[in-house]
Parts: C-alpha cells; structure tokens; sequence
C-alpha cells in the first residue's frame, strides 16, 4: 500500500487525476470504478477542464439510492452526469438502479456487469466510519452487491445535499466489499480533518469488518491519497514528508 501526503484538497485533486489519466492511457480498452460524494469533486473539474481522452473508457460506479430516479437531483446518476458524463465523452456508463422493481436482480445485474468489465482501477472516497462504498461497518469482507440500510452516521454526513435529514434515503444499491477487492488496482482519496479518524483506523487499527476500509490493506495494489488533515492522527505518517 502506498501512501502519499500532500498539502492541500487542491493537490490532492491534481494527483489523484494524474493517477487516474495514466490508468486511462495504459491500454486500448479501459474500465474505471468510479465513486460519487464530495471527495472526487475536484477531480471531475479536472476532467471537465482537460477533457482527457476517454472513448475508450467504460465508467461503473459504486453506488445508487433506493427510490431515487435517474433525473433525481440527488440521485447519483444525476451527480455523475452532472459533474463529468454530460462533458466528458465515455464509452459506456454504468449506475446502479435504485428504482428497480426487483432489487435483488438489479443487485445480480450489476456484479454481472462489473465481471464483465473487470475494473483497472477503483476510485473510493471513505466515510466516516470508515464505509467504502455504501457497506457500513459490519459487511463482510466477501460482500457482493446488495442493497444496504445506511446508518444515521452515513444519512447525517449526506444530508448536506438534500433540505432536510428526512429526505435522505435509508436504504441504497451497493458494490460489495468482495466486488470492490477485484478490482486490479484501488485509488482511495480523503481530506479534511473529519476523515482523520477513519483514517488512522484503516492504516493503524486492526483489520476488521468493523472498519470496511481496513481491508485496503490486505490488496495487493492500492494508493491513498490524503491531505494533512486527514492524515493527521497517523503516528505512522509522522515523519513523510507532504508532496
Ligand atoms: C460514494 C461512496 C461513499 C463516499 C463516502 C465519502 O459513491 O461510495 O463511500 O465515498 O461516503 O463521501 P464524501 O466524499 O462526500 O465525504
């Protein structure tokens, strides 16, 4: 696992963007995992700005809300093509459906889709609590896709998007623990001094379900990428130096 310090969110959005792009020029057919939330904002302005070149790349993302259409504001496919699809050309896109009669199929479909695309490289954001993705603590580590009951931790932290808390969703499609570790390569992004505790417990704590992220450290091939204030309760990263 390799971890990179670095000065500020702005930085971290340059690094994380010139991570993903090298991902996206190394091969003639591509599949990038893709996440939503405040995290990879700034790195979908850089897309948006350099427009790099993506025709090649299939795009499937993390996770959807139960009960939000596609053209829901708030939904993450509206997010996605809002921040990055509606400018930046893809080859194909993949979302969850939260609005599927039949979720369990919707859930079977995806791990499906997501086999038939292996993912090169996964771009995580981490919660609170140390979710990836929408599994909260507790999932197993061998999780596949699934519907998922989020916690008031994970519905008060995403009630920043919506008018009020009771208008968050409870219940959400997401990739499993199990489907996420397939992925060949893994991009974890945090910053802000709120992430600094999941943080030291994913990189310093025990790996347990108990702390989702913690299972990072037993792939062969991650990155994480943090500014000093996520990375500030990390005795371990006392002494590196920030990039
Ligand atoms: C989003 C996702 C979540 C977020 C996490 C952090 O698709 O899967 O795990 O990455 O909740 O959210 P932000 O970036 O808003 O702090």
């Amino acid at each position: 696992m390799k971890v990179i310090v670095v000065k500020s969110n702005q930085d971290l959005a340059e690094k994380a963007y010139e991570h993903i792009v090298a991902v996206m020029e190394s091969k003639k057919e591509v599949t990038l995992g893709l996440a939503t939330g405040g995290s990879p904002v700034g790195i979908y302005e850089l897309f948006r700005k350099n427009k790099p070149r993506s025709a090649h790349v299939t795009t499937i993302n993390l996770d959807e809300y139960i009960g939000l259409a596609p053209t829901h504001e708030q939904s993450y496919r509206q997010f996605m093509n809002k921040q990055l699809f509606e400018t930046v050309e893809f080859k194909e896109t993949f979302v969850p459906n939260g609005t599927a009669t039949d979720l369990q199929k919707a859930c079977d479909d995806y791990e499906e889709i997501v086999a038939k695309h292996p993912i090169d490289l996964q771009l995580l954001g981490i919660g609170q609590n140390g979710h990836i993705a929408f599994n909260e603590p507790g999932t197993s580590f061998t999780s596949k896709t699934h519907v998922v009951q989020l916690t008031s931790s994970t519905i008060n932290a995403n009630s920043r998007y919506f008018e009020k808390e009771e208008d968050v969703p409870t219940t959400a499609i997401t990739m499993g623990i199990g489907t996420i570790l397939k992925a060949k390569e893994i991009l974890l992004i945090a910053s802000g001094k709120n992430k600094a505790e999941a943080i030291k417990q994913m990189l310093e704590g025990d790996v347990t379900e108990a702390c989702p992220a913690s299972i990072l450290r037993e792939h062969p091939n991650v990155t994480i990428i943090l500014d000093e204030e996520a990375a500030s309760l990390c005795g371990s990263l006392k002494d590196r130096q920030t990039v």
